[in-house]
């Protein structure tokens, strides 16, 4: 029964990869909307896969935040770090996230727990625009910046359009705008439509989509079915190198057709 069991992973994950058009996707047992324990098994795989994907030497991992990538952090061992120098950064600037969720604190705790290092990208969230172009002329945040743009890992997840909209405290204005622009899925601080087309995003710096084609090791980690649709839209149009890392409550409902 449990070999039964295993093929049929094997087989709903081919599936997948076909269905979304992505070159990988690893399917975990349960289902995260419903147990808290299936985002741990989320995380002990991203731990797994980045421990035989990544090459020797320094890699540079851009992260994202969000509830998902926090509790992912927590899984990361310092195995990862064997013939391996890991640096950390913040994918984006800050998106209107709790400090506990933000980019900055997870890759800070990434690199806490593999024995890796960090940097933090100082930019604040709702400063005028002036000073915000000042802050970019920063040495220390160009720094940053260089880094970002020589990463060769990615690190995300993708969220509900509107729960996303509502948590980055966007105005009643935007989140109806993302309403009538049919937004279901949202990554790096960018709305998709059910088609994958990019209908808002929020003007922040760092990484940027067009960015990741270049980037060898992407993964995008999102689990649980009320996160099916998202998932689906985003990866229309997501590079094909993406390791999607999901459950099977999201990747069932994919397959039944939503
Ligand atoms: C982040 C992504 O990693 O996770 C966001 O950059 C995404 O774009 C978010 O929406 C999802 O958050 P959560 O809390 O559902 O994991």
């Amino acid at each position: 029964k449990f070999m039964g069991q295993i093929l049929d992973v094997h087989q709903r994950e081919k599936q997948l990869m076909a269905l979304l058009g992505i070159d990988h996707v690893l399917i975990v047992a349960g289902d995260s909307d419903d147990q808290p324990r299936v985002l741990k098994d989320i995380g002990r795989l991203v731990n797994e896969t980045l421990r035989v994907l990544l090459p020797d030497g320094r890699n540079i991992i851009a992260v994202m935040g969000g509830t998902t990538m926090a509790r992912v952090a927590k899984e990361l061992t310092p195995k990862l770090s064997n013939e391996r120098e890991l640096v950390f950064v913040p994918a984006r600037g800050g998106i209107g996230e709790t400090v506990d969720i933000q980019a900055n604190t997870v890759s800070a705790d990434m690199a806490q727990r593999t024995h890796g290092t960090h940097r933090m990208l100082y930019v604040p969230e709702h400063v005028s625009k002036e000073t915000y172009e000042s802050l970019l002329q920063e040495p220390s945040v160009q720094a940053v910046l260089q880094m970002i743009t020589h990463c060769n890992a990615v690190l995300h997840s993708i969220g509900d359009a509107v729960a996303m909209a509502k948590r980055r405290g966007m105005t009643t204005e935007e989140v109806n705008m993302i309403k009538s622009e049919d937004a279901v899925g949202e990554a790096f601080g960018y709305f998709f439509n059910d088609a994958g087309e990019v209908v808002y995003k929020i003007p922040r710096i760092g990484l940027q989509i067009r960015d990741l084609d270049s980037i060898p090791y992407i993964l995008a980690i999102a689990g649980g079915r009320s996160k099916a649709r998202a998932i689906q839209a985003y990866m229309k149009n997501a590079p094909h190198q993406t390791w999607l890392i999901t459950d099977e409550g999201a990747a069932n409902q994919i397959l039944k057709g939503l």
